[in-house]
């Protein structure tokens, strides 16, 4: 099985999926995962068809996909991680900035990422120790070294618990970059950040959500890592809490400033 073989499936039912939910988008069915998280019939329908393909080409690997298996365990040696739509709500309110998703890892290290947004006929991938690229176009991280020259993207989660806690972090951030994005696909914010649109990039998302893009921007230059030091034994490249990815002359100063947010304010 070779990993050029890998990302030719990976492009060819990213780039299906693609077209699929932009044909879906016509007409819309739109429910809410416990009551709250926004899916459509074309999440569904992608996922099926990402899935299928894969099952047919590779019916011994194993597939985490967010709507149709994501309590897959991440413990295989052929494992596939799939967002049939990163920016779901983007996609629902017919905004341009959504994705498919698809990665490839092996023994637990990612291998190949095809993040594809078909409404702006935009395809990144890489596989590993190749570089990555943008429409077959190699591309590379941000130069910006001075935080006050640095575009920042971040998201939120679909349930409001940890807002205080985010809106400090926000307020952190702000404070010392030129500005911040909120763009609502994870996937594309990493991939942005990996071809310099963005300087960096930190929330706390599911594997599906950043295994493509994570290793797009890897590739392409960026620090990869987290908020905080991970624990032993937990593998840093399924980890999606408190993710942090940024251009190497950003990342420390980031990741001081989201630090410094975790402590609450004193009472006065
Ligand atoms: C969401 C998007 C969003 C991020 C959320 C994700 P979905 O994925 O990536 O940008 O802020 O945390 O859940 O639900 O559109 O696949
Ligand atoms: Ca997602
Ligand atoms: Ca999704």
């Amino acid at each position: 099985m070779r990993d050029t073989n890998i990302l030719t499936l990976a492009l060819r039912l990213a780039q299906r999926a693609g077209a699929l939910i932009r044909e879906q988008r016509r007409q819309l069915d739109i429910s809410f995962k416990d009551g709250t998280e926004l899916v459509t019939q074309a999440d569904i329908a992608a996922d099926k068809l990402i899935t299928e393909g894969i099952r047919k080409c590779y019916p011994d690997h194993q597939i985490l996909s967010e709507e149709l298996n994501p309590d897959q365990t991440t413990e295989a040696a052929d494992l596939w991680i799939i967002d049939p739509i990163d920016g779901t709500v983007n996609y629902a309110h017919r905004h341009p900035q959504c994705a498919v998703s698809i990665a490839y890892y092996r023994d637990g290290k990612p291998v190949v990422g095809v993040v594809h947004n078909p409404f702006l006929n935009e395809t990144f991938h890489a596989i590993r120790n190749k570089g990555a690229f943008i429409n077959d176009r190699p591309i590379r991280v941000s130069r910006t070294e001075e935080m006050q020259r640095a575009l920042i993207a971040t998201g939120f989660p679909y349930t409001k618990e940890t807002l205080p806690l985010l809106m400090r972090r926000l307020s952190g951030v702000m404070a010392e970059c030129a500005d911040v994005r909120r763009l609502g696909s994870a996937a594309l914010d990493i991939c942005w950040v990996a071809t310099g649109r963005l300087d960096g990039y930190y929330e706390s998302v599911k594997p599906w959500d950043f295994a493509a893009a994570r290793l797009i921007a890897s590739e392409a230059g960026a620090t990869t890592g987290h908020i905080f030091p991970l624990a032993d034994g937990v593998n840093e490249d399924l980890e999606g809490s408190n993710l942090l990815i940024a251009n190497p002359a950003l990342f420390e100063r980031l990741q001081q400033i989201l630090q410094a947010a975790e402590a609450e304010p004193a009472a006065s």
